[in-house]
């Protein structure tokens, strides 16, 4: 049976959109079983509602964190989500969530971790004066930005650039190493040592 991918989102959903184009052609070799976001207006619902999947929105304004994790993980569990993927999801996890779907959960951050977590990572990169950043998928613990390494690829910070032009050229390598990183997860093809992730 194929793996079922849940899907997180706060926004635009282009890190979504990559990879349901990728689970469609068959370079990932799984299906996307839902689509939530905490935003109700978040673009990526509408798309995910465009491409027939599953699309829910549960608004989670005004609630506590572990009383809304509650809600978003019995979703995932009601759509037997295997893996799931933050794609733009602006929420610090509790420890609920984490524990529940350990070692399940994948981020992608617009930044070479441990540098620049947080937000507005591209806009961290130029104002410190970095000449490489770029893109980390990793594995989610209860921190921010901050559990076991997947993938990472650089992208130079050119003289010219602002956090815009910066955060394109990055958006491009974040479509591309999302998939990869989903790919090794999927295969099973490897094991964690400490913080490290080793591909077997
Ligand atoms: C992406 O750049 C993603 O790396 C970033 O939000 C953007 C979402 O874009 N995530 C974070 O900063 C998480 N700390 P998208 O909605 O088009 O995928």
């Amino acid at each position: 049976m194929k793996k079922r991918i849940g899907i997180l989102l706060s926004g635009r959903g282009s890190n979504f959109e990559a990879i349901a184009r990728n689970v469609a052609s068959g370079v990932i070799d799984a299906e996307i079983a839902v689509v939530i976001s905490n935003r109700p207006e978040a673009r990526g619902l509408e798309t995910a509602r465009k491409l027939g999947l599953t699309a829910v929105s549960l608004p989670s304004k005004g609630l506590d964190r572990e009383v809304y994790d509650r809600m978003v993980v019995a979703e995932l569990k009601k759509h037997q989500v295997d893996l799931v993927c933050l794609a733009g999801y602006m929420r610090l996890l509790s420890a609920y969530f984490v524990r529940e779907y350990h070692m399940r959960i994948l981020n992608i951050h617009p930044a070479l971790l441990p540098s620049f977590p947080g937000l507005d990572a591209q806009h961290q990169a130029i104002e410190h004066g970095v000449k490489l950043s770029g893109c980390t998928v990793h594995f989610v613990d209860e921190n921010l930005d901050a559990g076991p390494i997947l993938v990472q690829t650089t992208v130079p910070v050119l003289n010219d650039d602002n956090a815009d032009t910066l955060s394109a050229r990055i958006l491009e390598q974040e479509h591309r190493i999302y998939t990869e990183a989903i790919n090794i997860v999927l295969s099973g093809k490897y094991h964690i040592d400490g913080r490290r992730v080793v591909l077997d």
